[in-house]
Parts: structure tokens; sequence; C-alpha cells
């Protein structure tokens, strides 16, 4: 279905009176002349009065016994999972995910607040001995209050669900600021979170740009209206994030880009690490945190590895995500722009495989098998760069698209030393037949996150997910890890003896007999 600007629906902030100080198309990335949604920006005082509408909501919701608001987790997974198909195919409609890979992402939404809604009936405070008789010490998890949540579009619902679920289930409300090129996707998750049940107030969705987002950011936390910032992006924004919050003592929780390596020691089945390879350098068409960055190969199997790697590149099915394919289109507009740039490192050291070309897929420049009309959207070739060294750019930064360097190594220490080089810290691969090497790996990788006999990307919903270094500031989410994001300790003391107990001072320790010896 092609719909043009007139046609589109209109995409509001759910802010009530929100203004509009922009409007932009979200278009679909496989077909530019399909415009999803006119999406209305709002100004910077939608998201300060978004947070005030948060913490006027919050206060009751906060009262509300979380086992009941498990209940809401739990209809808000059910609901999602009615409706997935539908969730799936607006994916892949803005986004170009592939339709596997966006029933997959929708997936995860389930599996998070499946999770949940059993925290509900957890949410595990303790009861802990005190030094004094007749005194007990208790602690409890409390919301932080309203959390100001900034998503990218590469995964536009399961990575907001990573923060809306454990937020909303902790008695918190949210903030939901979603990547402008993902908004009728965002519109439509946030419309099934109501359906669930939710009171009003705790969600509220600010459709605004980057500018906006930072200057309303920054007047809510000077407004003492925001209790966490979560914030999935680039390094760059990222870094301005964590100083803003920093400024204002609050410890944001940030998921940040990487730069992912997958080493392959000579040992390793090499199909399998050139499935995992595949996958992970070119799934998403290499958009995701946890694609991969650098395949780090021992010197032995290195120009194998390389010849197959190369053939199942170049078989990989590429083209509309609507279809059978591994690889769709760019996100948006801009995010192709910035991967030309990357291409521009390639250099005359490098040998480029993969492909029958490299950059925009066209009819001047085809890519052989391609599914469906090239012209029509965002399409890059997949390119594989062989011979990266540790100095080039192509090592050391992030280049979200689907690009591959390849890289060899002798020792198993220099091969930790070439996966920690560029300072990321997300995730990481080793395949290897051998435990104690995956074992060392493991413990030399600064990685948050790593696989054995795995791709870098594809991590299960329910283990701490997160990174180091630039990929963030140690903060995890998923799973139980994610709560020290949304709730903060509060510890409580109960003395019914009667009397003023001094801790320290009046605790009494039978005497033991200090020079005693066998
Ligand atoms: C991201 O790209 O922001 O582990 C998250 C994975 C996915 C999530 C990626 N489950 O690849």
């Amino acid at each position: 279905m092609t719909q043009t600007a007139a046609d589109a629906p209109t995409i509001r902030s759910t802010l009530p009176g929100a203004s509009c100080v922009r409007t932009l198309e979200s278009v679909n990335p496989a077909e530019l002349s399909d415009v999803v949604a006119r999406v209305e920006l709002a100004g910077p005082e939608a998201i300060v009065e978004a947070a005030r509408r948060g913490n006027a909501a919050q206060q009751e919701w906060a009262r509300v016994p979380p086992p009941v608001r498990g209940r809401v987790i739990a209809a808000i997974g059910r609901l999602v999972e009615a409706n997935a198909e539908s969730l799936a195919q607006l994916v892949t409609r803005e986004v170009g995910k592939p339709l596997a890979e966006a029933r997959g992402e929708v997936q995860e939404i389930v599996d998070t607040c499946d999770f949940f809604l059993g925290e509900g009936r957890r949410l595990y405070g303790q009861t802990v001995p005190s030094e004094m008789p007749d005194k007990q010490l208790f602690t409890f998890r409390v919301p932080v209050g309203t959390a100001v949540v900034i998503t990218a579009g590469n995964f536009p619902v399961a990575v907001p669900s990573w923060y809306l679920v454990p937020a909303l289930l902790c008695g918190n409300a949210v903030v939901w600021k979603p990547a402008e090129y993902a908004a009728a996707t965002a519109d439509a998750l946030a419309r099934v979170f109501v359906a669930g049940g939710l009171p009003e107030g705790l969600l509220t969705v600010v459709h605004a740009d980057g500018p906006s987002t930072s200057d309303g950011l920054a007047r809510a936390l000077e407004a003492g209206l925001v209790g966490k910032v979560g914030f999935t992006g680039s390094t760059a924004v990222g870094r301005t994030i964590g100083e803003l919050c920093g400024r204002h003592l609050q410890s944001p929780c940030l998921e940040l880009g990487g730069k992912n390596p997958m080493v392959v020691a000579a040992d390793a089945d090499l199909d399998l690490a050139v499935e995992g390879a595949l996958f992970g350098g070119f799934g998403t068409a290499g958009q995701r945190c946890t694609s991969l960055g650098t395949v780090i190969v021992e010197a032995g199997v290195h120009a194998e590895f390389l010849g197959r790697f190369d053939v199942a590149v170049r078989a990989a099915r590429v083209g509309d995500p609507r279809r059978d394919v591994v690889l769709g289109p760019l996100l948006a507009p801009h995010f192709a722009e910035r991967y030309e740039t990357y291409l521009d490192w390639i250099g005359n050291a490098h040998r480029v495989l993969g492909s029958t070309g490299v950059g925009r897929i066209s009819g001047d420049n085809p890519r052989q098998g391609f599914v469906g009309d090239a012209e029509a959207g965002l399409y890059y070739h997949p390119v594989v760069v062989a011979g990266v060294r540790p100095d080039d750019d192509l090592f050391r930064v992030e280049t979200f698209g689907p690009i591959v360097g390849v890289t060899t190594y002798r020792t198993l220490d220099e091969a930790i030393a070439l996966a920690n080089l560029p300072g990321y810290g997300l995730s990481s691969s080793i395949y290897t037949t051998d435990p104690a090497t995956a074992f060392r790996f493991r413990q030399g990788v600064s990685a948050g996150m790593v696989s054995v006999n795995n791709s870098t990307s594809g991590a299960e919903a329910h283990l701490p997910f997160g990174g180091n270094g630039k990929s963030g500031n140690g903060s995890r989410q998923s799973g139980v890890w994610v709560l020290e994001q949304f709730t903060r300790w509060q510890s409580m003391n109960w003395d019914y003896s009667g009397r003023l107990q001094k801790a320290q001072m009046d605790v009494e320790v039978p005497a033991a007999d200090g020079a005693f010896r066998l």
C-alpha cells in the first residue's frame, strides 16, 4: 500500500493540548513514496508538562499494590500478542526491518511483559537482622517517580518496552520520547498500553526533535520533575545526557553504541561462525547496537573464513523487507546519509567483498539477486572489508549499517586486546570449541555481554543488557537487573525494645579469650 502525505494519518503527542512547532513525514524506507504518517512535533515545554502530568498520576499509581500493577502488565502483554501481526507489519513498514525480525521484536515485548507481570508478586525487599535485640531491619524498593525515556527507532517497540514495562510495574510514570522516524509505531504501542488498563497520565508520549528534547529535559530536571532518564542511542548524545543528568545528581540509564567484535579461533566450526557473522553483521541491515563490527580471525583460518564469509554474504537475499530477506533498507534517509560517510573510510589497503558493488543499490549499481525494486527504497550493498587495521576508523568507530570489517590475530591475548581496542563494550562473541579459550575471552573482554558460538546480536529478553566504556555507564536493562534503574532502596529499622539502643555503641558481644591457642 502506498500512501500519499495527504492520506497519511497525523500522529500527535499524547499530552493533552501539546503544541505543534513543526510537522514531518515518517516515510517507509523500503518505498520512499509511501508516507506512513505525518508527525506533529511538540516544543520543549511538552516534555516539562508531560513530566508534571506524570508526577501527578504517579503518586496514586505507587499506592496500587504491585501484584495489581502486574495484572495491568499482563493485560498489556496479552494485547501485544493479540495485535502482534499488525504491530510487526507496522514496524516493517515504518523502519524497514524484515518481517521475521519485526515479529521477533514484537515477541520481545511479550517476553518482557511475561517476566515483569510476575515481578509484581515479587518486587522483594529483605528482612535484615539487627545488631541489637528487639530491633528489626527491612529494605523496600521505592519507585523513582517519573522516568523520561528517549529511544531510537531501530528497535521501535522492543527496546522501549524494556524501559516502559519495568518502570510502570515498579510504580513510576513514564514520559516517552520515541524516534521521530518511528512515530507511528510508537503511537500504536502506546495505544496498546492504554488499552491494557493503564490509568491516565502514567504514560505520555511526546514527539519532538533532538534540540527540543534536550531543552525540555533540562527544564524538567531543573524543575525537579524527573526521577530517572533512560536513553538508547548514540554515544555522542549519551554523553550530553550523562552530563546534563550529572548536574542534577541523576544517574541515567544509558544504552549506547557498540563496535562489537567476533573472535574466530582456529578450532572453531567455521560454517557456524560464518552464519553468526552474517546474522550479526547484516541482520537489521547492521543497525542494531549489538551488530557485529569486526571479525577477528586467527591467522591460520583467516583466508578460509574470509572465502566462506564472502560466499555467504553474496548469497544473502537483500531487498523488500516484507519478503524473505536477510536485510532490507536502512532505517531512514538521515541514517543512509550518515552511512555513506562511513563508506568513505574504505581505503586502498582494504579489500571489499560480499556484493556486486558498494554503496546504494540502483540500476547502475545493481546487487545480484535483489528482491524487489531497489530504487524505491534506501537499499545498500552489504559489504565485508578485509584487511582493516587497528588504526583505521573502520576498526575503531561504530558504523551503523551493513558493513563488517575483518582482521587477524595470532594469540588469544592479541585477540582480546583487539576486541577491546575501540573502547566500546556492549556485546562480543567468540567462536571456539575449547572451553578454556571461551572462559579466558570472557574474563579479558570488556563487553557487558559475551556470546560463545553465537552471534553478537540477539540477546534474550531476561538477561542483563548493557555495556561499558563508550557503550554506556554500566547501567543494565532487562530481567531483575533493571529494577535497580526504576526503584531506589529504602531501609527501615524498627526498635521495639522500648529503649534507645545506639548502633555500634550499645552492642553487647560475648568476650573471647584472644590468647587461646591449641
Ligand atoms: C538495540 O539494538 O538497541 O540483542 C538492541 C539484540 C536485541 C536488542 C538490540 N535483542 O540484538
